[in-house]
């Protein structure tokens, strides 16, 4: 059994008003996350150390056969603590963005956060909505999410806005100190200290540092790391206005309107169905 000090683990979290903004899958995950490099450390005490506290990528892999569920798997297809999932409210018949956000996109905080800092911040409104939109795909797929994301949106978004979602990923794994991002010790966390990005990340960063528009992905990540202020106060409001000017909602509904993305937008509106 695994022991982990209830105020130090708060504490790591950025503090209990830190904790407390958090959605319930966000916290699973976090102690998921924990007892996970408490199991390693404690399995590993020669590498623990030398260890600079963060896992390494060989013992983020070895976790893999520790869970009973795959950790790319979209966040509202299970719980990760155990519990049984909770009955979905039910769709309307035509479903905007807006609904969607409402009624399906469950950690939707961390997203109006990052909007937010970057409306604070004076960027463009293509690249606020990049912000709002930039993780929500996570409630379908978590692997790759921001190629995810980029499909998701691309019929619907300016195209700056799903290359500002596809992209922010990938420089993500890269340090631009004169941009004001910083390599996230998030990261570390997940992926391993010693962690080395996969070849597409790698072919997309260096595809992006000659790109016209590579400070669009670089603004959703510089607003990304600072999105977890714990004295935040969001809503959509502020972000309406932005959605009804560059969101092109179909009239039939998202998911009814028979485009190339139309079975995404079910997927996440219909979990349950078994086929
Ligand atoms: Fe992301
Ligand atoms: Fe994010």
């Amino acid at each position: 059994m695994i022991d982990i000090d209830r105020r130090d683990f708060i504490a790591s979290l950025g503090g209990a008003a830190a904790v407390g903004l958090m959605s319930h899958e966000a916290r699973a995950d976090e102690l998921e996350e924990e007892l996970n490099r408490r199991l390693q450390l404690a399995q590993a005490p020669a590498q623990a150390a030398e260890s600079s506290g963060f896992p390494t990528a060989a013992e983020i892999d070895a976790q893999i056969t520790t869970r009973s569920y795959r950790r790319g798997a979209g966040r509202n297809f299970l719980n990760t603590d155990g519990e049984n999932v909770a009955r979905l409210p039910a769709m309307p018949a035509a479903p905007t963005f807006l609904d969607f956000f409402e009624l399906r996109f469950q950690s939707s905080n961390h997203c109006l956060q990052s909007a937010n800092k970057a409306m604070e911040r004076g960027v463009d409104e293509e690249i606020v909505l990049a912000c709002l939109l930039h993780d929500l795909v996570q409630v379908l797929m978590r692997t790759d999410h921001g190629y995810w994301g980029a499909q998701l949106f691309e019929p619907y978004v300016p195209e700056r806005t799903s290359f500002a979602i596809k992209y922010h990923q990938a420089l993500r794994f890269y340090t631009d100190t004169e941009a004001g991002y910083e390599y996230p010790d998030l990261y570390r966390r997940i992926f391993g200290e010693d962690y080395v990005p996969a070849p597409h990340i790698q072919a997309d960063y260096a595809m992006l540092r000659d790109h016209q528009w590579y400070d669009a992905p670089r603004e959703v990540t510089v607003s990304d790391l600072y999105a977890f202020d714990p004295n935040a106060v969001v809503t959509i409001d502020p972000f309406v206005d932005i959605v009804g000017r560059h969101f092109k909602q179909p009239k039939e509904g998202l998911g009814n309107d028979g485009s190339t993305v139309a079975h995404m937008w079910r997927t996440i509106a219909s979990p349950d169905a078994p086929l």
